[in-house]
């Protein structure tokens, strides 16, 4: 799969089929859990994350992930979480305008600015969401991994959440696993269907324009998936 660059692409597939699982893989996640292991070969910018010559802490820097249920650091405040994710060697005179700018970028700056020393788990569902983009934001990714990111948010969050992947899309390289067919077609530009085969295992399907899966699918998979006709 090719994730093209300053754009949105969508994962699409039923539960089970690996989405989740795929998405780790691009930033070596899976690497925290003790009997995880990968095949294959995932390149960023042309070089081999898996290359050991790459840490996967670094990596992570390059490649932030927002995760499906919004995780702020219960203990720490609002600036604390923006600020959770950059070197300790960031000096203190820096961090304000950089809590400053993820927050904007995160179209949470307004609702916050007031009280960025409150507990980030003060916040409300969507705007803890926000939160934990803010902090994704805050070390300068070029790539944004976004898990189910609005399927615990009202449809005002929801809303907004969608908006702000596609004003990031400017900036970054987004990919986001969605089980709403309608949010796919309104905020990707390419979308990948993927089904998990007999051996349990997540294949990709059919991976195009978002517009041209949503009207002229190659697979007839796909169609009865985005037709509602299971999954
Ligand atoms: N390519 C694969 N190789 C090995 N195991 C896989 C693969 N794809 C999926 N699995 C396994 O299938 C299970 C479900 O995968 P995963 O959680 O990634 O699904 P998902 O598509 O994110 O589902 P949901 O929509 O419910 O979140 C996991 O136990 C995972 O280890
Ligand atoms: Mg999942």
């Amino acid at each position: 799969m090719d994730f093209a660059p300053h754009a949105v692409t969508a994962l699409m597939g039923p539960s089970g089929c690996g989405k989740t699982t795929l998405l780790r893989c691009l930033n070596r996640i899976h690497e925290i859990l003790p009997k995880a292991r990968v095949e294959g070969k995932v390149s960023l910018d042309g070089e081999d994350v898996y290359d050991s010559g790459i840490s996967a802490i670094e990596l992570r820097r390059r490649v932030g992930m927002v995760f499906q249920r919004a995780n702020p650091f219960p203990t720490m405040s609002i600036a604390g979480n923006v600020t959770a994710g950059l070197l300790s060697d960031v000096p203190n005179s820096a961090r304000a305008q950089i809590v400053e700018k993820a927050l904007r970028g995160a179209a949470l700056w307004d609702e916050v600015k007031d009280k960025l020393n409150q507990p980030g788990t003060s916040l409300s569902g969507g705007q803890q969401q926000r939160l934990c983009i803010a902090r994704a934001l805050a070390v300068e990714p070029e790539v944004l991994l976004m898990d189910e990111p609005t399927s615990s948010l009202d449809p005002i969050s929801t809303a907004s959440v969608e908006d702000l992947m596609e004003s990031l899309a400017k900036e970054y390289t987004i990919v986001v696993v969605t089980h709403n067919m309608q949010q796919a077609a309104r905020v990707s530009n390419y979308s990948a269907f993927m089904l998990s085969g007999e051996d349990g295992i997540g294949h990709l399907i059919e991976m195009s324009e978002t517009r041209q899966m949503f009207t002229k699918p190659t697979d007839p998979r796909t169609e009865d998936y985005i037709t509602g006709r299971f999954g």
